[in-house]
C-alpha cells in the first residue's frame, strides 16, 4: 500500500497538528521526540509525516510530495497555489491586519503611495489594489514587521495578530482588518482522486475532532 504523506507546518502548528492526528489514531510519537529528522513514518497506518517551513506547505501539496497539508490561511492566500482547502481546523485563529502608528490612523486613507512593510506582499497588493482601488508600494520582509514603521521604512504594516502584544508592545495599532485565519487542511487535486477512500477517512475523522 503506497504511503499517505501530510506536511506539517513546523512549530506550533505542528504540535497542534499532531495532537489531532493522534486522537484519530495515527501514530505521532516518534515526531514528539527531541530529533531534527524531518520525516516519520507511521508504518501501520502507512502514513509518513514531513515537517517543512509553513510557506512551503503549499509547495508540498500542490506537487503531489505531499498528499495532505495543513498550514494557516495566511500562507494559502499568499501562495495561492493549486489545490483543495478542504476543512477549517479552527485552531492557530488570528488576524491579518493594516496596523500602523496611531498618529496616523486618522489620515491614513488619504495618503497617497502609501508604503506597506509586510511579509505577505500578495495580501498586502490584493487588498489595497484589488479591494480599496488604491497603488502601494510595497516592501518585502521576512520577520520583525512590527519595527518598518518605526524607523521610517513603511508607512503602515500588513501582518497578523494574533495576542496584539508585539502591535502594543511597539506603539502600533490595528487599522483595518483583513480577514480573519486559521488552520487548514489541504489536500493534492490528483491524489484527491487516486487515494479518494483513504484521503477522506482522514478527514473525516479529522472533522470529527474539530
Ligand atoms: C508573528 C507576526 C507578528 C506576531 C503577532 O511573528 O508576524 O509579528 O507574531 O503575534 P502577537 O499578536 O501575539 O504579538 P512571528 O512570531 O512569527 O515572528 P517574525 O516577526 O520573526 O515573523
Amino acid at each position: 500500500m503506497k504511503y499517505i504523506t501530510i506536511a506539517l507546518a513546523k512549530g506550533r502548528l505542528a504540535e497542534l497538528s499532531l495532537d489531532i492526528f493522534e486522537s484519530i489514531g495515527l501514530n505521532c510519537c516518534e515526531m514528539k521526540e527531541k530529533t531534527r529528522r524531518l520525516i516519520f513514518t507511521d508504518e501501520d497506518n502507512k502514513v509518513k509525516f514531513v515537517l517543512v517551513k509553513a510557506a512551503d506547505v503549499p509547495t508540498y501539496v500542490e506537487y503531489g510530495a505531499a498528499d495532505i497539508g495543513i498550514v494557516g490561511k495566511d500562507t494559502l492566500l499568499e501562495e495561492a497555489r493549486n489545490l483543495y482547502e478542504v476543512l477549517d481546523l479552527g485552531f492557530g485563529t488570528c488576524r491579518m491586519v493594516v496596523a500602523g502608528p496611531e498618529e496616523l490612523k486618522d489620515k491614513f486613507d488619504t495618503l497617497n503611495n502609501k508604503r506597506v512593510a509586510t511579509k505577505y506582499p500578495r495580501i498586502a497588493r490584493d487588498y489595497f489594489h484589488i479591494k480599496k482601488g488604491q497603488t502601494i508600494e510595497v516592501i518585502k520582509l521576512h520577520g520583525s514587521v512590527e519595527l518598518a514603521p518605526l524607523v521610517g521604512l513603511s508607512d503602515v504594516i500588513v501582518d497578523i495578530v494574533e495576542s496584539g502584544k508585539t502591535l502594543a508592545e511597539n506603539g502600533l495599532v490595528v487599522f483595518e482588518e483583513i480577514c480573519k485565519i486559521s488552520a487548514r487542511l489541504i489536500v493534492n487535486r490528483v491524489s484527491m482522486k487516486m487515494e479518494k477512500d483513504r484521503i477522506m477517512d482522514i478527514v473525516e475523522k479529522v472533522k470529527q475532532k474539530i
